[in-house]
């Protein structure tokens, strides 16, 4: 009888200094990120998230964030925080439920990392990781069309400002994938962001439909841009006419011309050496 009543006494006792207890006693926590990775929108804000579990009260703790092993935030208690010139901030009334998350303002491609939130109070210590991916999605696509040299048309289709680098993808009127047959570039700016160029070379007599699309998109995200370009039929047989008329005139030019044509040639020679001569008159 005597024990179970001191025991009874004893659980009281500690229930009504439960939070006195908390604050004095050594605490054994553990420090939990709940994603290991998380991304966040170039220029925008992210949460990096770390818990206490159990959720004590982290107000009297020392809490430090680290990127890459370099500090970027400290609370230490009864302190100002130190916070990587307002860039970083901590949920001051979270910290009361062992929120010990750090808010990430502005964010650029060199915030990206592995970061460490560690949390210690007395000689206990706890530290968890997330990494952080910043993402962009770039410019709507511009097609260009160019007409090189010899038949056919080249498609180039340019983007600028990716985070991470995306795929680009073609396709043409029927939905089929061109990609293979691009070729395609991804170069670094200045801001560190991608740049995408891709040209596509097709030919006219091409029956693959009328237009031909640009998509781009991040490896696992669900947002793309993209662009189409419409090449009417009649573009693809103004293209072929031309050419066609192109050549029934020179064909012509060569038949019917041909000693016009050597004449001409013929005089422009005669031309060249009689100011070749009047050149070589005046230099003596
Ligand atoms: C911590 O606090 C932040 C800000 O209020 C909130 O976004 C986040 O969800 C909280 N995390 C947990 C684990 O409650």
């Amino acid at each position: 009888m005597m024990p179970f009543v001191k025991t009874q006494h004893a659980i009281l006792i500690t229930l009504l200094l439960m939070p006195a207890l908390l604050t004095v006693l050594p605490a054994e926590f553990k420090a939990l990120a709940p994603e290991d990775r998380t991304t966040g929108p170039l220029n925008g804000d992210v949460v990096l998230q770390c818990q206490l579990v159990p959720a004590l009260n982290a107000q009297s703790m020392t809490v430090v964030w680290k990127q890459e092993g370099v500090q970027v935030h400290q609370y230490t208690p009864g302190s100002s925080n130190q916070n990587h010139g307002g860039k970083t901030q901590l949920f001051q009334e979270e910290l009361k439920t062992g929120n010990v998350s750090l808010r990430l303002t502005n964010l650029w491609v060199s915030d990206q990392g592995k970061y460490t939130c560690s949390v210690w109070v007395d000689d206990w210590y706890s530290e968890a990781y997330v990494t952080l991916e910043v993402i962009a999605v770039g410019s709507t696509p511009l097609i260009t069309v160019n007409e090189p040299q010899g038949s056919g048309l080249t498609l180039t289709c340019v983007s600028v400002k990716w985070l991470p680098q995306p795929e680009l993808i073609w396709t043409d009127g029927k939905g089929e994938d061109m990609s293979a047959k691009a070729e395609t570039t991804a170069k670094k700016d200045t801001e560190e962001l991608f740049t995408l160029t891709s040209r596509l070379d097709i030919s006219p007599q091409t029956e693959g439909g009328v237009y031909y699309q640009c998509l781009i998109r991040h490896k696992q995200g669900q947002v793309t841009q993209q662009s189409r370009v419409q090449l009417s039929g009649e573009y693809f047989s103004n293209v072929s006419a031309s050419w066609k008329t192109g050549v029934i005139i020179l064909i012509l030019s060569v038949l019917a011309l041909l000693p016009g044509v050597v004449v001409l040639i013929m005089r422009n020679r005669r031309g060249k050496k009689k100011k070749l001569e009047e050149g070589k008159f005046t230099e003596t």
